[in-house]
């Protein structure tokens, strides 16, 4: 397969406001380490976020809410160390931004310096207003998120699609105008109604990227784990699966045991 990357150089912040501009969709992947992200590097993808989704798809917690900002270092070093040509994105995890804009700036800092990503993205509108205005200050790139934020699982209490309801739909709107004049430059919309997502996304000049929101946005971020089919409980209607890893992998391992306990490996060639 080709690849629709006709561009070589870094993906930048102001390189996706200018895809946006001239209506080129943005591609975007989760990563969580080295060998993983070189890969959909050299395939060409523009942004790979390393997200708090590692709680689930990497270390196998039900929410993303156990994830420490160590963890998330961890994994951002390790995606940025494969990376040459996208825009790594780092998600703050639960905790760290929301109660204190001090200490959201003091974790910020941490990933920028540790990691050497991006940028980073957090979840939230004005109730995260002060944390963003101070990560902003001190010239980190901040990504927003909006709809379904996984860190307040325990607020909705359900995964179910969000902001169907007149007010929730308003709030969501009025918080993705404060993103964007807050100075975001870029913004999540994860699982929320199609025409809504698509409003926004004509209403801002920043680029919005969507999981579960139609394909009116600027671009679309899925999680790897999912489109690569390795996690297989996993089955949202937005999601398109676009390999069975789960069956090739375990096939290729039942091969390994079957050839180990045959003693048909290691063969002649295989050995010194
Ligand atoms: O953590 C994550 O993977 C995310 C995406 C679902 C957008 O935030």
């Amino acid at each position: 397969m080709s690849t629709y990357v006709e561009d070589n150089r870094k993906v930048t912040t102001h390189r996706l406001f200018e895809m946006k501009q001239r209506g080129e969709k943005i591609s975007m992947l989760t990563a969580y380490d080295y060998s993983m992200a070189s890969i959909i590097d050299q395939a060409g993808m523009d942004v790979i976020l390393v997200g708090d989704s590692a709680s689930n798809v990497m270390a196998g917690n039900v929410t993303t809410l156990p994830m420490t900002l160590d963890q998330m270092i961890y994994h951002g070093k390790s995606v940025v160390r494969g990376v040459k040509r996208s825009l790594v994105v780092v998600d703050m995890p639960f905790g760290t931004y929301q109660g204190n804009s001090k200490e959201a700036l003091a974790s910020a800092v941490r990933i920028m310096k540790e990691t050497h990503a991006d940028c980073i993205k957090l979840e939230g509108g004005s109730e995260v207003r002060e944390s963003i205005e101070r990560i902003l200050c001190a010239g980190i790139p901040v990504m927003g998120h909006l709809g379904l934020t996984p860190q307040s699982i325990n607020k909705f209490g359900t995964y179910a699609v969000r902001a169907r309801e007149e007010a929730e739909a308003q709030k969501l709107i009025e918080d993705a105008h404060l993103l964007e004049e807050l100075g975001c430059f870029a913004l999540v919309l994860e699982k929320i109604p199609a025409d809504l997502a698509t409003r926004v996304a004509q209403e801002l000049t920043i680029p919005v990227i969507g999981i579960g929101a139609g394909g009116g946005v600027d671009g679309q971020v899925l999680v790897m784990h999912d489109m690569l089919g390795i996690n297989k409980n996993f089955s949202p209607r937005f999601l398109r699966r676009y390999a069975d890893l789960n069956t090739i992998i375990t096939e290729a391992v039942q091969q390994y045991i079957q050839d180990v306990k045959s003693h048909d490996f290691p063969n002649e060639k295989e050995q010194y």
